[in-house]
């Protein structure tokens, strides 16, 4: 099976491309910061004390997530609800940063990550991908572009979803979550030593989606 590991931080196009790439070369897009949204949607329904070990842990004992792949598209489940379109709120990207610092959740989550990968021939986005999830990944990239261009990009996202967003507020949410993703203890964002480095900060969606159809190309043909 080939795997293609993606990581980088908010808003610097990993899954918009990595879907665009999946459909290309026929493989399995898989976007994981869904599982931590799933969490959190589910954390922000039950009213759970994220800092409370314990509850944590019961809560966690009780929660099924699956992802489902068809026609190029992720769906994501929780207890058997399909919550795709619920975790796309600024709420939930908070907390999803919120709960991805707590260890008992990245473990939680692990198995099923390695389990799709070890299945299909994927294209998995993430922050800890090629470092933690996929370590012997065929290919790693890490996306990068500046704050500002990251936040507008997020802005026009949710605009054309008709969610009601100030752009200030976004580029504060880009900055605090990349902060809070960077420097957290477990599995924080970073590229591997072998990732390569892609700055889409200039790049149009077409020519993000080409250069990573072109880094796989001449990995996977070394
Ligand atoms: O990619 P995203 O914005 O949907 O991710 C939401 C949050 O989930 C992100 O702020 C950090 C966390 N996350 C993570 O810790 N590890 C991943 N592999 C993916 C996401």
């Amino acid at each position: 099976m080939i795997a293609v590991a993606i990581d980088g931080p908010t808003g610097a196009g990993k899954s918009s491309v990595s879907k665009a790439v999946a459909k290309k070369l026929g493989f399995i897009h898989v976007d994981t910061g869904a599982l931590y949204r799933a969490v959190a949607y589910k954390s922000i329904k039950n009213n759970l004390k994220i800092f409370d070990e314990y509850s944590v842990n019961n809560f966690l004992k009780e929660l099924k997530i699956d992802l489902t792949f068809e026609d190029n598209t992720q769906k994501v489940w929780v207890n058997g609800e399909d919550v795709t379109g619920e975790i796309r709120t600024e709420e939930v990207s908070m907390m999803a940063s919120n709960v991805s610092k707590i260890p008992s959740v990245r473990a939680f989550l692990l198995d099923l990550q390695r389990n799709i990968a070890k299945k299909n021939n994927v294209i998995m986005d993430g922050r800890d991908i090629a470092t933690v999830i996929l370590p012997n990944a065929d290919v790693k990239i890490f996306f990068t572009a500046s704050p500002e261009k990251r936040a507008e990009r997020r802005y026009n996202e949710l605009l054309a979803k008709n969610q009601k967003v100030e752009y200030n507020t976004i580029l504060d949410d880009v900055i605090k979550r990349d902060k809070q993703d960077s420097e957290r203890d477990i599995a924080p964002l970073k590229p591997a030593e072998d990732s390569i480095i892609l700055d889409t900060s200039d790049f149009t969606f077409d020519e993000s989606v080409q250069a990573v159809v072109n880094l796989i190309k001449e990995k996977i043909s070394e």
